[in-house]
């Protein structure tokens, strides 16, 4: 499964980076808000920290304008991709997009249906909010689950980003489904790699050593 950071802010991802573990980065209007900058500004910077796949979200809700922004996006950057509400004005930009060879993200799915929907229309990502779904009292990875089933029995190249990642278990439950990728926040990656009983054994270690004859 590859790893993405869920975040805008250029400090999370230098660091995780190093570690070599990012496959690319995911934003939406909210990620990018946070950070008090330019939006094209700052996706340039990330894309040219990150080799792999920068989705950059359109804010428009027409087809037209979605369109607009979508190709001036794709200029942006050779690895950026323009991320598109799941909304049918969203799969019309997204047929047309394709069609162009502009890659998409297919953002805010929360039914097999609309992961379907998203895939037949061309998109090369599809994000299912699996935080968003337990919020709201039912289970999110089963949509995860349920989406990978379809997407391969169809054989769909569309790639499944498990979105709104919120606890070390939804990464696990997804890798374990066959998610093709998890986009994780910034937040959450830290607690990945670490475990308090790593941190005791080394503390025990570290006192026995003190014990050893110099
Ligand atoms: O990847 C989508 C993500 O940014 C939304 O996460 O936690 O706001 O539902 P959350």
């Amino acid at each position: 499964m590859k790893f993405f950071l869920d975040t805008a802010n250029i400090d999370e991802i230098k660091r995780v980076n190093e570690l070599g573990l990012v496959d690319g980065i995911t934003t939406n209007p909210s990620i990018i808000a946070k950070e008090g900058r330019n939006f094209k500004e700052v996706i340039q910077e990330i894309c040219g920290i990150i080799d792999g796949p920068v989705s950059a979200e359109v804010v428009g809700l027409e087809t037209d304008e979605m369109l607009a922004e979508a190709r001036d996006i794709a200029k942006w950057a050779p690895n950026v991709i323009v991320k598109i509400p799941m909304t049918e004005n969203g799969l019309r930009a997204v047929n047309i997009l394709s069609k162009e060879g502009i890659k998409t993200n297919v953002t805010l799915v929360f039914s097999v249906a609309q992961g379907l929907m998203a895939a037949k229309a061309g998109a090369s990502y599809i994000s299912p909010f699996v935080g968003r779904v337990d919020d709201i009292g039912t289970e999110g990875m089963t949509l995860v689950r349920n989406l990978k089933r379809v997407l391969e029995e169809y054989q769909y190249e569309t790639e499944i980003i498990t979105a709104s990642v919120r606890t070390i278990t939804h990464l696990q439950d997804a890798a374990v489904a066959g998610a093709d990728i998890a986009t994780i926040p910034g937040s959450l990656f830290p607690k990945l790699w670490s475990h308090p009983l790593t941190d005791i054994g080394i503390e025990q270690f570290l006192a026995d050593w003190e014990k050893v004859p110099k």
